[in-house]
């Protein structure tokens, strides 16, 4: 996501630079290419040795190189970035920030850049909370600087509360949101059902399926990355969601509950992706104490389930691009096409349970797109990342 991407990191002197080591490596990571700019105070709470074999880059503190005269130019540091960074930042440089000074190259930088600006502020609770500091980030906002919230917890001070740095890989999440903004799907509406659900039977059991959420979350994760507004409709899964601001999770238990879910946030979608693995069937008399094995035998009755899939084919916008599933153990393009037809889908992503590597649980995954109208197409096996990437450009061609 972020290949290619120029990102000049700021770095003033807080105890939470000794993370900016950790988001360098990350963000070099995700293949950006990182120069660093330190305050005085920030190289005495990190090296600057560590920061420039981090970054691959030589750290940038003065304005001048006294041995030689070099000139270190705020402008051209300015120019080459596609996004300016400060992180830490503290509430003396946030303060010289709004007030213009420029007494430091990282200053003089800020004055003089033409990217985007993003501060991740880190500071002792009582600074945090300070009419000053909360001015002067509202000030930041209003000219269009992006604040990327600090966490609550202990702080270094031995206080508990809000102020401390945000994580490096929520940084990072926040630095791909700043740059998906500009995405092919900015503006766009993404709803997306995950993973298993799970049907009481009592109050011990249920039953439920292998969906990790795997597929569905690399779907959230990319449509994310590509600008659009998500909400994810998730069953029970062990995955925790990617920290974009434009992404949100909708926790549900049973099939019941994400069809509701699923029906309050139809309207408005753009697109509707729907690949849970919904439990056709429920229990239909929950027992509220628990099932005796004393029993001889015992049968199940079970009623079926709303179809989600086959509700979002009638009731969606015309606007609204209509995605299913198909998870098929036998006859699948047959099955395939059938429920693209039945339930009134645009396009329909084919996962046989023959394919070695495909479907639950697994990194990888191997799928047929068929659409209404035009030719299958047959992807290898790949990540569930690159599948998910594949899926979204063909709806965004149906958008
Ligand atoms: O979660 P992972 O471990 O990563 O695995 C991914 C996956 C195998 C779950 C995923 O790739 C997948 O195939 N999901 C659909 C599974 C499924 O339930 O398929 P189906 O053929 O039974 O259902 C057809 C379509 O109807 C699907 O879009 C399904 O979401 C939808 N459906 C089914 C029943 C129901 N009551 N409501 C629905 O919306």
């Amino acid at each position: 996501m972020l290949k290619g991407k120029h990102i000049l990191l700021g770095v003033t002197g807080s105890i939470a630079a000794y993370k900016s080591a950790v988001l360098v490596r990350n963000l070099v990571k995700q293949g950006a290419e990182v120069r660093v700019v330190m305050t005085e105070m920030a190289k005495q709470f990190i090296t600057p040795l560590t920061m420039a074999t981090l970054s691959k880059n030589p750290i940038l503190v003065d304005f001048y190189n006294p041995e030689n005269g070099d000139w270190n130019s705020h402008v051209s540091l300015g120019l080459w970035a596609d996004l300016y960074l400060i992180a830490p930042c503290s509430a003396n440089t946030m303060g010289k920030m709004v007030s213009g000074v420029a007494d430091n190259l990282l200053l003089t930088s800020y004055l003089s850049a033409k990217c985007k600006v993003a501060v991740a502020p880190a500071m002792d609770l009582d600074m945090y909370r300070h009419p000053s500091t909360q001015r002067n980030m509202e000030i930041l906002k209003g000219w269009g600087v992006e604040i990327i919230e600090p966490g609550s917890g202990e702080l270094a001070s031995g206080l508990e509360g809000k102020g401390r740095m945000a994580e490096p890989d929520d940084i990072v999440c926040q630095v791909e949101a700043i740059f998906a903004k500009e995405g092919p799907l900015k503006g766009k509406k993404v709803l997306i059902t995950a993973g298993p659900t799970r049907e009481p039977i009592d109050p011990v059991r249920y039953i439920t399926n292998h969906s990790s959420g795997k597929m569905a979350y690399a779907l959230a994760r990319e449509a994310a990355l590509r600008g659009a507004d998500v909400t994810v409709v998730s069953g029970p899964v062990n995955i925790k969601a990617a920290g974009y601001p434009n992404l949100k999770v909708v926790d549900v238990t049973t099939a019941g509950e994400m069809f509701e879910a699923t029906k309050r946030n139809v309207p408005g979608a753009d697109a509707v992706i729907l690949c849970a693995a919904v439990a056709d069937f429920t229990v239909a008399h929950f027992e509220d104490k628990k099932i005796k094995r004393e029993k001889s035998n015992y049968n199940l009755e079970l009623t079926p389930t709303n179809d989600i899939a086959a509700w979002v084919g009638e009731n969606r916008d015309k606007k609204t691009v209509a995605v299913g599933f198909a998870l098929e153990t036998n006859d699948e393009v047959q099955n395939a096409q059938g429920k693209l037809q039945k339930k009134k889908l645009d396009m329909i992503v084919l996962n046989s349970m023959r394919d070695t590597g495909a479907g639950f649980g697994y990194d990888t995954n191997k799928v047929t797109l068929f659409f209404r109208e035009g030719e299958p197409v047959a992807l290898p096996l790949k990540s569930k990342e690159d599948v998910a990437a594949d899926i979204i450009d063909n709806m965004e061609k149906l958008m």
